[in-house]
């Protein structure tokens, strides 16, 4: 049996969606246990390109079951449109999705608080996916927080009526339009009456699961410099994102993930506000150029730096990582030069991650090394020996740095664009 945890070692947009699809095809499980659909995963194989954002991304692998667990947030809107579309694709996931009862609903509310707070904040927004996540977090952890299982208890009614009642009252001072009872009350019956069939506990599943051996893959949403506690606070999204989650999330002991693979960009990126230490700023580059991305969930262009190694060390530290997937080594073909972030100082002095916050991150001074690059497109590569020599130091050094193995590198975006080692 193993239990693999795959975490994103930077801001997010790393390449999970494309690990989990080509790591699911020997689980039995696949699950989500944090977040909600604030994440956009690409998957690009035999079906086609999906953009995912609730789904777990390895429910392509037919043999495999979907887990939806309890740490995720869910705008139900969304997950019946992606439910219905990778039905719609040959992916059928009836009888093998489950969502966790446990799990929370987005209500417009959320959606609409988390647009006035970013407008009220106005310089010092955070950036958010405005999908209402920091909103239905809060009301998780201050018991306003509405449920799977308050349908089946005919709770629904009574802590909906009670919710619009005080978010209707922050609404409309923030300048909203408050929201009617009715109208939501149908629209959230209707949602729930479409899920019903795939909600269902988790614990006895997980739990024998576990007892017979079988092997699960959690694929966790953003990344580990986007956690509550470990993040660039403010300048982070409302879940644990660090392996431990996935033991709250899905009703897993922590004892029992033993692999943790760490997705890390070969380069860095980061979407919405807070600091970036190893930014590029040279809007004309090639560099830029070359790095640039949309991002997967609201269509932003994502700020991109160089490689920082800083950030990689202390997510191997924060996550346990046994294990480095290392994405987008493709991208940097055709760079005569490539500048690696190898620490940071401050006032001269020696400075870690931890030892500061995310003001003081916005700097810090980076050290840096320069490396040279290689000329030759290697997206049709499928080992390491194929790999030119200073692209083969460039995955040593991350190696050596981390002191983790990089077990897979990713030269394209598709499944099979992948070198195992
Ligand atoms: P996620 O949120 O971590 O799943 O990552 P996203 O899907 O938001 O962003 C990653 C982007 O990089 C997507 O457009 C992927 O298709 C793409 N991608 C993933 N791995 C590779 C790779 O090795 N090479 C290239 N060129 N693109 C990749
Ligand atoms: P995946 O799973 C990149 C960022 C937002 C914003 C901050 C807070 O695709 O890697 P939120 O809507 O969560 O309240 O926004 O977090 N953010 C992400 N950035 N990838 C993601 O997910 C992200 N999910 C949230 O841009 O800065
Ligand atoms: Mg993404």
């Amino acid at each position: 049996m193993t239990v693999t945890a795959v975490i994103g070692s930077q801001w997010g947009d790393e390449g999970k969606g494309k690990a989990v699809d080509f790591l699911a095809e020997r689980m039995d499980y696949v699950a989500r246990f944090n977040g909600g659909n604030n994440a956009g995963h690409t998957v690009i194989n035999e079906f086609g390109t999906f953009k995912i954002h609730l789904v777990p991304s390895g429910i392509f692998a037919k043999n495999t079951t979907g887990l939806i667990g309890g740490g995720v947030v869910i705008d139900p809107a969304v997950l019946i449109d992606e439910i219905e579309m990778l039905n719609k694709a040959g992916i059928g996931v009836d009888g093998r999705l489950w969502i966790s009862p446990r799990s929370h609903l987005i209500m417009p509310y959320h959606k609409i608080l988390d647009g006035l707070y970013e407008e009220a904040k106005g310089a010092g927004a955070t950036g958010t996916t405005r999908r209402g996540i920091g909103p239905v977090f809060a009301d998780k952890v201050s018991y306003n927080g509405i449920r799977w299982t308050d349908f089946a208890s005919d709770m629904f009614e009574q802590r909906l009526q009670m919710q619009l009642e005080l978010k209707n009252k922050i609404i409309i001072a923030l300048g909203g339009e408050a929201l009617k009872y009715e109208t939501v009350r149908d629209e959230y019956r209707g949602y729930y009456l479409k899920l019903k069939p795939y909600i269902k506990e988790l614990f006895s599943l997980v739990q024998d699961g576990l007892k017979e051996g079988k092997n699960f893959l959690l694929e966790q949403a953003m990344g580990t410099f986007l956690d509550t506690d470990w993040g660039t606070y403010p300048f982070v999204t409302a879940s644990t994102t660090i392996p431990s989650a996935a033991s709250a999330g899905l009703g897993i002991p922590p004892k029992y993930i033993t692999n943790v693979i760490g997705v890390t960009k070969a380069y860095t990126t980061r979407v919405g506000a807070g600091p970036l230490p190893t930014e590029i700023h040279d809007y004309e580059s090639e560099v830029y150029k070359k790095f640039g991305e949309v991002a997967a969930t609201t269509g932003r262009t994502r700020r991109v730096g160089w490689l920082d190694l800083e950030i990689v060390k202390t997510a191997v530290q924060l996550s346990g990582m046994t294990e480095i997937c290392l994405t987008k080594l493709d991208v940097l073909s055709g760079l005569k030069e490539i500048q690696v972030c190898v620490g940071y100082k401050m006032n001269g002095e020696a400075v870690r991650y931890a030892d500061v916050d995310a003001y003081g991150l916005d700097k810090v001074e980076t050290v840096h090394q320069s490396m040279s690059g290689w000329s030759e497109d290697i997206s049709k590569a499928r080992t390491f020996e194929e790999l030119p020599v200073n692209a083969q130091k460039y995955v040593k050094m991350i190696e050596e740095a981390a002191g983790v193995p990089v077990k897979w590198i990713g030269v394209g975006p598709e499944r099979e664009a992948t070198i195992r080692r």
